[in-house]
C-alpha cells in the first residue's frame, strides 16, 4: 500500500521554497572564524527571543541539550529531568557519556513535574556518599508526554524551587515555539527563567537542520568550546542559518495552523471512537493508546501502514503518536479520520489492556 499521510513526526517539514530560496542567496563565511554574518545574525536574533544575553548556533537539539548540561555541571553531580524527557530516553546515556553524570528520573503522567517532586529527588548537600543534584531539566513543549505545554505560573514556582535548592536550570525548549503559540506567552518569557535554553529549527519551523543554545555571554563562551570540541563548529554554515532566519520570520505564527490540524484530528479520531485523550492535545501531537483496543504498539504500525497511515511510537508502550506539521495539511487530516479508525477497527475490538505487549525502544 501507497503512503498516503505520513505523521510520524514534524522533524519531516520539508524546507519550502521560500526557504530554499532563503538559503541559497545568503551572505555565508567562515563561522569557526566568526565571519559568517548569517550565523551571526541568527544567533543574535535567537537571543532576543529566548530571553537571553546570547545565542550560539548548533547543529542539533541532542547537541545543545548535551553542552547544556556539560557547562553546567562537573563530572560526578547528578541531574534530573522527568523520565520521559529525551535529553533521558533518547540521548543515548549522554549526560553520562559526555558530562559524566548521574541520571535521576522524576516520573509524571504527562511531563509536568512539580515543585515538590524537584525538592524530594535533591540529594542532601554534602552527603559524601550521593553525587551533588546540580541539574533541573526542564522540556516544553514534553514531547514524552504528548507535547503537552507548560503553565508559566506553574513552571516558574518549579524553577524558583530549583534555584532555592542551589540548582541549575535548562530548559530543552526544541519545541519552545509550538508553546509559545499555543500558550499566546512570549518564548522569551519561558527562556528568560533558565540558566540555558535549546530551541529546534528542524522540527516544526521546517529547517533541514540546525539549533540553538543560548544563555549568557560567560555560559555561551563555554559553549562555544564544547560546540567545537563536540564537533559542531562548522564552516559557511550561513547557507543552513538563513533557513533559521527565514523560519523565525515566517514559521511561527502558523505553528497555530499544525496545532489546530492535531485538534481537529483528535476530534475525529474520538469521535470514531478510539480512545484519544482530548485534554492532552494541547499542541501539534496526539496519542492513541492502542493497549485499550488490544493491541500491541506494533501490530497497530502494521495495520496503519496497511491503510496507508504512518504514525510513531510515543515514549509509553503502546502508545502511538501522530504529529501535524506544515506538510500536513486539512485534507490529510480528514483523510486519516477516515483511514485510522479502519486500520485500527475501533468499533469491532474489545476495549481491554494488552498484557504483554512488548516495549518499542
Ligand atoms: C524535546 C526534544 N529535545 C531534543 C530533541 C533532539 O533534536 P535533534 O534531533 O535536533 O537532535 C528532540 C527531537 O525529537 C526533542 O523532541
Amino acid at each position: 500500500m501507497e503512503v498516503m499521510i505520513d505523521l510520524r513526526s514534524d522533524t519531516l517539514s520539508q524546507p519550502s521554497a521560500g526557504m530554499r530560496k532563503a538559503m541559497a542567496d545568503a551572505v555565508v563565511g567562515d563561522e569557526q572564524k566568526r565571519e559568517d554574518p548569517t550565523v551571526i545574525a541568527l544567533e543574535e536574533r535567537a537571543a532576543e527571543l529566548l530571553g537571553q544575553e546570547e545565542a550560539v548556533y548548533l547543529p542539533t537539539a541532542t547537541m545543545s541539550n548535551q553542552i547544556a548540561l556539560r557547562i553546567l555541571s562537573e563530572p560526578g553531580d547528578e541531574v534530573l529531568a522527568e523520565a520521559m524527557a529525551h535529553v533521558f530516553l533518547y540521548e543515548l546515556g549522554g549526560p553520562a557519556v559526555h558530562s559524566g553524570l548521574a541520571m535521576k528520573a522524576l516520573h509524571t503522567e504527562n511531563g509536568i513535574f512539580t515543585a515538590e517532586q524537584v525538592r524530594g529527588a535533591v540529594n542532601p548537600p554534602g552527603d559524601l556518599h550521593a553525587s551533588p543534584t546540580r541539574i533541573l531539566c526542564v522540556e516544553n513543549t514534553h514531547n514524552g508526554g504528548g507535547g503537552r505545554v507548560w503553565p508559566l505560573d506553574h513552571l516558574r514556582t518549579v524553577v524558583a524551587e530549583a534555584r532555592r535548592l542551589g540548582l541549575n536550570v535548562h530548559l530543552d525548549g526544541a519545541r519552545l515555539m509550538n508553546a509559545s503559540v499555543a500558550g499566546g506567552v512570549p518564548a522569551g518569557d519561558y527562556g528568560r527563567e533558565f540558566d540555558t535554553v535549546t530551541l529546534c529549527l528542524s522540527k516544526g519551523l521546517g529547517c533541514p537542520l540546525g539549533a540553538l543554545i543560548a544563555g549568557s555571554h560567560d555560559r555561551m563562551v563555554k559553549a562555544r568550546r564544547m560546540k567545537h570540541l563536540f564537533g559542531g563548529a562548522m564552516r559557511q554554515a550561513g547557507i543552513v542559518a538563513a533557513a533559521g532566519i527565514y523560519a523565525l520570520d515566517n514559521n511561527v505564527e502558523r505553528l497555530a495552523e499544525d496545532h489546530a490540524n492535531a485538534r481537529r484530528l483528535a476530534e475525529g479520531l474520538a469521535e470514531a471512537g478510539l480512545p484519544v485523550d482530548l485534554e492532552q492535545v494541547e499542541t501539534n501531537f496526539v496519542l492513541v493508546d492502542v493497549a485499550r483496543l488490544g493491541l500491541t504498539a506494533d501490530e497497530a504500525v502494521a495495520r496503519l501502514r496497511a491503510e496507508g497511515v504512518l504514525l510513531s511510537y510515543a515514549a509509553r508502550t503502546d502508545v502511538l503518536r501522530a504529529v501535524t506539521h506544515m506538510d500536513v495539511s486539512t485534507e490529510h487530516v480528514e483523510l486519516a479520520i477516515e483511514l485510522i479508525p479502519r486500520a485500527l477497527a475501533a468499533t469491532d475490538r474489545p476495549v481491554e489492556l494488552a498484557g504483554d505487549a512488548p516495549t518499542p525502544y
